[in-house]
């Protein structure tokens, strides 16, 4: 059946625009920033092969299914799915999926608009000189003052709030396409220049070595719940992002192609920042599981020993910061749709109530960095339970049931007219990945790391034998 919705938000005003959109969406600290410190923490090579495999077994299907979702429904997640369950004859509950991909963005974008800040405040430390000929322990001192100072951090976390809700408020779709279509290839271009010096560091077979060579021994259960989890938080699945931006995408689009080609562009990105850091980390003796201060800790060395450092050193941070908000943007995306839809709030002012409320949530994590680093819950601080919620819990659980939602409840009519890759292979491989291999790679992984499969094997076992 045709569905010839139009969205209240108006359109993309061509497919270029919503790959530029979405990849502005995908890449982000993601990429930069967590990538590198999470294969750093899991041992390398394998967790890598893992992520690839989830990337593509997992991550391209469910944004195609995201896609489709959004560009049926044309609305916020939350109606999204209310209407679409309705008109598939199921439960109007299914947008409880919407809602808690609503409480995904806040509790994400207030951690994320503090990492964020920590890249604005890198600007002016670069551009001011402050990295020329810094040691190790330079580098680890200027990061410590920063994370130890709440008042500085809750400055730049304002700050960056501030420029997302600016953004937010005036609509995504003015101004994001032309930002993006000249921060990405900027950012691709300084990141080749950091390749440049990683090569030169005299440790880059080391660092290749240790991203590209599996070693399953160093492989846990919870390593492949993180490969997951960053899976989709990289492609911004399972909360509702890439679903609002699907829903402004234009009916004859193709949904697969533009799915692949947002999946590859940020796993470039992601492989080169962990190309260029893990030179760095192991020529300077640095630890790979230094966590998330890894970048910080290591790309001021470099920008400190090459020919012009301070400049490319700030351009980097600035292209960074314009990264991260392009991300931001979209991770509030849905709650803002769904107040202006539901509500009939002005956009100005939906972003400003959003706005505020991740804003007083991510005082938690700048205070879990310096006065609350003590205070713990299950040995996590602040942030660690926001990051361990959200990762490897809601953004795989959300993934889950969007994919059960398009394979199992969607008619196939409806998602062959969605996709509009025919009814052949094409299609049938989608299918399949959704309806069976993504669902129950999150199920096992979820088992195995609950401690559940080793107990429902047993209970197979007891049973026919
Ligand atoms: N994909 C972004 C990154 O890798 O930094 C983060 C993100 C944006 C996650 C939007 C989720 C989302 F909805």
């Amino acid at each position: 059946m045709t569905v010839r919705r139009t969205s209240m938000h108006g359109e993309w005003s061509s497919r270029m625009a919503f790959i530029l959109a979405a990849t502005g969406s995908a890449v982000g600290l993601g990429n930069i920033w967590r990538f590198p410190y999470i294969t750093g923490e899991n041992g390398g090579g394998a967790f890598v092969l893992v992520y690839l495999l989830c990337i593509a077994l997992i991550g391209v299907p469910i944004m195609m299914a995201e896609v489709l979702l959004g560009r049926r429904g044309r609305q916020s997640p939350i109606n999204t799915m209310r209407t679409l369950a309705t008109e598939e004859g199921h439960s109007p509950l299914w947008q409880l999926l919407g809602w808690a991909g609503v409480i995904s963005g806040f509790l994400i974008l207030s951690f994320y608009s503090v990492i964020a800040g920590q890249a604005l405040a890198y600007i002016v430390r670069a551009a001011g000189g402050l990295f020329t000929g810094i040691t190790v322990a330079d580098s680890k001192q200027i990061y410590a003052a920063l994370e130890s100072d709440p008042e500085r951090l809750l400055a730049w976390h304002t700050l960056f709030m501030a420029m997302t809700m600016v953004v937010v408020a005036r609509g995504v779709k003015s101004g994001l396409e032309q930002a993006v279509r000249f921060l990405m290839p900027g950012l691709l271009i300084m990141m080749l220049v950091l390749l440049g010096y990683a090569m030169s560091t005299g440790a880059f077979a080391q660092a290749m070595r240790f991203l590209f060579r599996p070693d399953f021994t160093a492989l846990t259960w919870n390593a492949v719940l993180t490969a997951m989890g960053q899976a989709f938080f990289t492609l911004s699945l399972g909360m509702g992002a890439i679903m609002v931006y699907g829903s402004y995408l234009p009916k004859r689009t193709s949904i697969a192609q533009t799915s692949i080609t947002i999946a590859v562009a940020d796993t470039m990105v992601a492989l080169l920042a962990g190309m260029v850091i893990f030179p760095i980390v192991f020529i300077n003796g640095l630890e790979p599981t230094a966590g998330p201060s890894l970048v910080f800790k290591t790309l001021p060395i470099a920008f400190g020993q090459m020919w012009g450092g301070p400049f490319f050193g700030a351009l980097f941070f600035l292209l960074l910061s314009f990264a991260a908000w392009t991300s931001a943007i979209s991770l509030i995306e849905p709650a803002v749709a769904w107040m202006v839809e539901n509500h009939g709030m002005s956009r100005a002012k939906a972003a400003v109530w959003a706005g505020a409320i991740t804003w007083v949530l991510g005082l938690g994590t700048v205070l879990s960095f310096n006065l609350w680093s003590e205070v713990t819950l299950f040995g996590k601080t602040f942030f660690g339970v926001l990051d361990y919620l959200t990762f490897n819990v809601m953004l795989p659980l959300g993934g889950l049931f969007i994919a059960v939602f398009a394979a199992w409840l969607m008619s196939r009519r409806s998602t062959v007219d969605e996709l509009a890759i025919g009814d052949g292979l094409g299609y049938e491989t989608w299918r399949f990945l959704v309806r069976f291999i993504s669902p129950a790679a999150v199920i096992i992984v979820f088992l195995y790391v609950l401690g559940l499969l080793p107990l429902i094997s047993k209970v197979f076992e007891a049973i026919f034998t």
